[in-house]
């Protein structure tokens, strides 16, 4: 019998996204696994059940029928506890686990005996380039903020000449310039606005200038060191941040669009934009803080809601972004997690994962009863 590899409809708040599509289902059969997919699942991202079905997969009625007897479950959010209850001791579990924020079900899958990986700490080395989840869904988080910002915004974006006068171009600003904000400036110039960024990364400088926009920050020797080897940034020192605050105090007051972008894995999101720097702007600028989900960077935002400040600004704290272009989100992320699979080891029916394998050893957190990750690991 084929090992089976089961998706099901996620069932987190919101959660639009699918681990799958017709496309990546052909190619796991292709591999030589069985599909279910829970009927429905994908109608949130444009995707009908009919359509799974010419791809060759099995359509289950519930969720509980579709996990029952799978070998690996694709999911874009970690289990959650009736799905954890319907698993098979030993199975495996691929996912986005936020896992440095949720503790009980990296403890419920070691319980389980659940084999799961955490897409989110697959290594950023060439060979896991196409199983990178992360960037997947961050590029499309930057462009969507951009659209979200300037569907928020009462005006326009690119300059506009008319016989009846001229609207000046909008002014963006983006903090953070990790992948998320790379397609966060290249989104606003394509719509016409002046755009300017900062990060705290050296290696960002060039790459916000060959974008088209113009650089900002403070360049001290802490600057110069601020990447780590993995290419992630150093949670800066305080007078760093003092120092960074009072460059932007100047700038932020002159914008019209902030979208903040700045993380730090494992760490809370740092504040970047304070109450007065937020107080300092125009009525009618807007700020979308991406970071939400870990805390956000601007001091005010909400989770899911939109504050509207005294002076007339509004924070935009939208969660998910890449859950409101589902259908996009979907396909990549679908693509990221084949190609993980593809790493499973599948030999006569049976999936045998190395996990001395390079990738699969940083992305392993619970395996055979136990947690495995180092980050979680009991002491
Ligand atoms: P991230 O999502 O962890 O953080 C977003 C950005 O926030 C980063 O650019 C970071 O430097 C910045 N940031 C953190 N603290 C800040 C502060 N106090 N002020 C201003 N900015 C701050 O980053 P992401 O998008 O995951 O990218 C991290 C790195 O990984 C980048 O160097 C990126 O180019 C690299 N990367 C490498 C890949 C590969 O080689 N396969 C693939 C994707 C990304």
């Amino acid at each position: 019998m084929a090992a089976t590899i089961a998706v099901t409809k996620e069932t987190r708040f919101g959660e639009t996204r699918i681990a799958a599509t017709p496309e990546t289902v052909k190619k796991l059969i292709a591999l030589g696994y069985a599909v279910t997919v829970e009927a429905g699942a994908g109608l949130s991202a444009s995707i009908p059940d009919a359509d799974f079905e010419a791809a060759g997969a099995s359509l289950a009625k519930t969720a509980d029928q579709a996990l029952t007897n799978a070998d690996i479950v694709l999911k874009v959010r970690g289990p959650s506890p009736a799905e954890m209850k319907a698993l098979k001791s030993g199975a495996i579990v691929i996912a986005l686990m936020n896992a440095y924020n949720d503790a009980d079900m990296l403890g419920a899958m070691a319980a389980k005996g659940v084999t799961g990986f955490a897409m989110e700490f697959v290594p950023r080395i060439t060979r896991a380039q196409v199983m990178d989840a992360l960037s997947s869904q961050a590029n499309l988080a930057g462009y969507r903020a951009v659209i979200e910002g300037a569907e928020a915004y009462g005006r326009v974006l690119p300059m506009m000449m008319t016989a009846a006068g001229t609207v000046a171009a909008a002014k963006v600003f983006i903090m953070g310039v990790g992948v998320a904000g790379l397609q966060a400036i290249a989104t606003a110039r394509r719509l016409g606005a002046v755009v300017t960024a900062t990060d705290v990364r050296p290696a960002t400088k060039e790459q916000v200038e060959s974008l088209g926009a113009k650089f900002l920050a403070v360049e001290d020797e802490e600057f110069k060191n601020a990447q780590t080897a993995g290419g992630y940034a150093k949670e800066m020192s305080a007078e760093y941040q003092a120092k960074q605050a009072a460059l932007v105090s100047t700038h932020i007051a002159k914008q019209d669009i902030v979208i903040t972008t700045a993380l730090i894995p494992g760490r809370p999101a740092p504040k970047l934009v304070s109450a007065e720097q937020v107080a300092s702007m125009k009525p009618g600028s807007i700020l979308v803080d991406l970071a939400i989900e870990q805390g956000g960077n601007v001091v005010g935002a909400e989770l899911d809601k939109t504050v509207v400040t005294n002076n007339g600004a509004k924070i935009l704290g939208l969660s998910n972004l890449p859950g409101r272009i589902a259908a996009d989100a979907s396909a990549l992320y679908a693509r990221n997690l084949f190609a993980f699979v593809g790493l499973l080891g599948l030999s006569d029916g049976v999936v045998k994962p190395d996990l001395e394998d390079e990738i699969l050893k940083a992305a392993a957190l619970t395996h055979a009863g136990a947690i495995v990750h180092p980050a979680f690991k009991p002491q």
